[in-house]
């Protein structure tokens, strides 16, 4: 894909949260990044990103949205780099205005900030009118962070590596994710520091994905998939959260075909039994106040895109 050299005053973009189906961890590398592999799903969530014009070559971020308190200052934000990345690796003299419309739960392991990343990458790239591909983006977007290219290619993938590793697979069928946002912040790290003192002797050379779980996802078979849904990370996540055993048990006795936390949490993912029956858990699991907030999401959904006006 090349992108259409346009020139647009603004520039927006849509991009999509994700949820492990699998997350299947191995050791830590000479880099301090854990070996994984992970089957990577795009759902209906988004945050929106926009490039619009800034005087004197600086580069400028606004945050807005449900989720904007959250976000810290400008030099930490993902989206924020990656305009500086591309900026300074194309030699651009003009500046950008980012405006990120933040719906996406900020820490909930829905891979957030990443996905603001992998918009601004977009957004700017048009902007400045850089004939980039895809596969540009997604280099560029893999050293800011391992979780920034997948937002962009979107569906449905396989992440090796550090999960920047990406290669697009197969999946039949609509999901329909209950989401349950927890009423706190999990970062990243600190789960992968309580994953390595609590499986010292456990941690394979090699994570491979499950093979009866690719199975499913590429024959359509979404009850067993529901299943299958694997993450490594669980019990570091609830050993750092605890009340987040009690909402995968509401969830599931609630009726559902698998319930999982989202990459290192604390967002939890309950997969229903079609469109009815997601709803129906979302009304039950909003009734019990075991979340700050229940969404519905579908996927697999395709990577980031540029809104028409
Ligand atoms: O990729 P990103 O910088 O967002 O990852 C945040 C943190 O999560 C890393 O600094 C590291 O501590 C941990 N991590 C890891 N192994 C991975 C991905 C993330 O240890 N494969």
């Amino acid at each position: 894909m090349t992108l259409a050299a346009v020139r647009d005053d603004e520039v927006h973009v849509r991009v999509p949260a994700k949820i492990n189906l699998a997350l299947c961890i191995g050791g830590r590398r000479a880099d301090g990044y854990h070996e994984l592999a992970t089957i990577f799903q795009a759902v209906s969530l988004y945050d929106d990103v926009s490039a619009s014009p800034c005087p004197d070559g600086l580069i400028t971020c606004q945050v807005i949205g449900a989720e904007s308190h959250k976000i810290g200052p400008k030099d930490d934000n993902l989206a924020y780099r990656a305009a500086r990345l591309l900026k300074s690796e194309y030699g651009i003299s003009e500046g950008v205005h980012l405006t990120i419309d933040k719906r996406i739960p900020v820490a909930g392991g829905m891979a957030g900030g990443s996905a603001d990343a992998a918009g601004a990458l977009l957004a700017c790239a048009r902007y400045w009118e850089l004939r980039l591909s895809l596969d540009d983006l997604m280099t560029l977007g893999a050293r800011l962070g391992a979780d920034v290219p997948f937002p962009l290619m979107g569906g449905c993938a396989i992440g090796l590596g550090r999960g920047e590793t990406l290669t697009p697979t197969l999946s039949r069928g609509i999901y329909h994710w209950v989401l349950a946002f927890a009423k706190r912040e999990l970062p990243t790290p600190d789960v992968f520091r309580r994953f390595d003192l609590l499986t010292t002797d456990t941690r394979p050379e090699a994570p491979q994905v499950p093979r009866d779980l690719m199975m499913a996802l590429t024959t359509g078979d979404i009850t067993r998939v529901g299943h299958l849904l694997v993450n490594n990370l669980t019990e570091a996540a609830c050993a750092l959260a605890p009340e987040l055993r009690a909402t995968l048990r509401t969830g599931r006795e609630a009726g559902c075909l698998g319930a999982i936390i989202s990459g290192s949490g604390p967002t939890v993912a309950f997969l229903a039994d079609g469109d009815r029956a997601a709803t129906d858990l979302a009304v039950t699991l909003s009734s019990l106040g075991i979340a700050r907030e229940i969404r519905l999401a579908t996927g697999p959904v395709p990577g980031a895109s540029i809104l028409k006006d």
